[in-house]
């Protein structure tokens, strides 16, 4: 071998220095300003999944035939308060106008499919007892309808008799035109986070309060091409699976006394730097050490955990089987495969837009549910973020990307 070589073994196992003390992001974590700012601390989080309350188990009695005010019932079962609406899942009938979704059956006809009114009284209250699987949010229990609200949704739905019928094929969810991306990302011209590249690569050589800089101990970055790629990995001294965001925080403090929390600027920009260094190469994560064994499990858990007001599931979003590849409303939910090849990204639907790491993403999707959100290092984002990226295994990385 030569002396270099050597060397290079020699450094290779040496672990990382890591700033293991206290949490890689502001502490106690507070939300988002322009988020969503209500807590659901009744409801299950990712953490606590056993905080919401049970389902009854059995039917509520109400009075049948249900007789309630069947245009009430339709404004609020269009309306997007509240819950956001039926449509946001059923076409309802001639009368649904303005883009309705299909994650859930047509309802068009349930008026005539022959259903007793207090099954679709309690389906609509909490449809748990009558389908334990359910990918519908239990409406009356949560609290996002009255049992009144409720009597009139159903006179509403018992008018629906006739299959709907579109102005256009984008109000149809069946052949409304699937979303593309397909612009060019690494241009900046089009992707305003891919100018993130050279402000990472700057922060890179940028001398830190200990002296050194990232490029004192490593003078060619490009050696971490084919890094990213593989994270999150277990990280042995910290004993947890850690992802490329977590390590920045802590290896940066350890070694260039930099302090660059999770989901601040510095530490987006070097996580999109490092990144993009790896573009190209197919997604590559560890998925039969024990330990990443063990923690795949555990994000797969997670997946199928049911959380928030909303009472959902990612699979119930993402899931082939439930809602993924369907619409919400106007919006195509994607399934879990290739959600992992392009992070960090631009999210154009956020104002004039926002870099976003995984973690950010993971965040929003348990808010949208009303869920709490958990601190961006938490161990659950870590399974998650494993599992999705085993769902992406192989998929060549283009990052930073452009989403909705
Ligand atoms: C997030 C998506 C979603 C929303 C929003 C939603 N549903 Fe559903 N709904 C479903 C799905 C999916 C099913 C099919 C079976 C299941 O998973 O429970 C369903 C089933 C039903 C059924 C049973 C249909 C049958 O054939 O027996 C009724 C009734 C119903 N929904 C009414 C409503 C009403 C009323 C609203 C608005 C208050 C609503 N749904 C909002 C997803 C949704
Ligand atoms: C004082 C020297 C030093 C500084 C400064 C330093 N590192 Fe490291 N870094 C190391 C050592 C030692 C390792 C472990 C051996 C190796 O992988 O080269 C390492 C490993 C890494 C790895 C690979 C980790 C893994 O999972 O294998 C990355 C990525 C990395 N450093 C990025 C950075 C970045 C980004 C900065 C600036 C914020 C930085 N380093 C600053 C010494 C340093
Ligand atoms: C109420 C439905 C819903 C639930 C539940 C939900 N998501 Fe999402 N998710 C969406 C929508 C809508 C989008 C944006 C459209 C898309 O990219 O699929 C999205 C996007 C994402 C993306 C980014 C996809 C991309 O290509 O950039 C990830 C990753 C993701 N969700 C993960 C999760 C995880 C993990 C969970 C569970 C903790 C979850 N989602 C729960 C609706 C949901």
């Amino acid at each position: 071998m030569t002396t270099i070589a050597v060397f290079q073994e020699a450094r290779a196992q040496q672990a990382a220095p890591l700033h293991l003390d206290g949490p890689a992001s502001p502490a106690p974590w507070t939300r988002y300003r322009d988020w969503n700012r209500a807590t659901w601390d009744n409801y299950n989080t990712l953490a606590q999944r056993e905080r919401t309350p049970k389902a009854l188990g059995k039917p509520l009695d109400v009075a049948t035939p249900i007789v309630g005010d069947a245009k009430k019932g339709q404004d609020l079962a269009f309306s997007r308060a509240r819950g956001g609406g039926c449509l946001a899942c059923h076409v309802m009938g001639p009368r649904s106008l303005e883009a309705p979704g299909n994650a859930g059956p047509d309802l068009s006809e349930i008026g005539d499919a022959g259903r007793p009114d207090d099954y679709l009284f309690n389906y609509i209250w909490d449809p748990r007892h009558l389908n334990p699987d359910s990918a519908m949010p239990p409406w009356g229990a949560h609290g996002f309808y009255s049992r009144e609200e409720i009597i009139d949704i159903v006179a509403f739905l018992k008018t629906l008799k006739t299959p709907a019928t579109f102005r256009n094929t984008l109000d149809d969810p069946a052949k409304r035109p699937l979303p593309v991306e397909n612009r060019d990302a690494l241009d900046p011209f089009v992707n305003p986070a891919a100018d993130r590249i050279d402000t990472g690569a700057a922060l890179f050589a940028k001398v830190g309060p200990s002296g050194k800089s990232c490029a004192s101990c490593h003078a060619d970055a490009k050696a971490f091409a084919g890094w990213a790629v593989r994270m999150p990995k277990w990280n042995a001294q910290a004993g947890k699976m850690m992802g490329v965001e977590e390590f920045v925080f802590r290896h940066a403090k350890a070694t260039t006394g930099a302090d660059h929390p999770m989901q601040g600027r510095e530490n987006t920009d070097l996580s999109v730097f490092l990144h993009s260094l790896s573009n190209g190469r197919p997604i590559e994560v560890d998925l039969t050490s024990p330990d990443a064994k063990r923690i795949y499990e555990f994000g797969k858990v997670l997946y199928d955990a049911k959380i928030g007001q909303f009472n959902f599931s990612c699979a119930d979003c993402h899931a082939v089987s439930k809602g993924g590849n369907k619409w919400l409303r106007g919006q195509y939910v994607g399934d879990g495969k290739g959600q992992m090849d392009h992070f960090p990204l631009w999210r154009t639907s956020r104002g004039s837009g926002e870099v976003w790491d995984i973690r950010k993403r993971l965040q929003w999707c348990n808010v949208q549910v009303r869920a709490n959100e958990l601190p961006p290092e938490a161990a659950e984002y870590d399974a998650l973020e494993l599992y999705l990226k085993s769902l992406s295994q192989g998929m060549p990385l283009t990052a930073p990307n452009i989403r909705h």
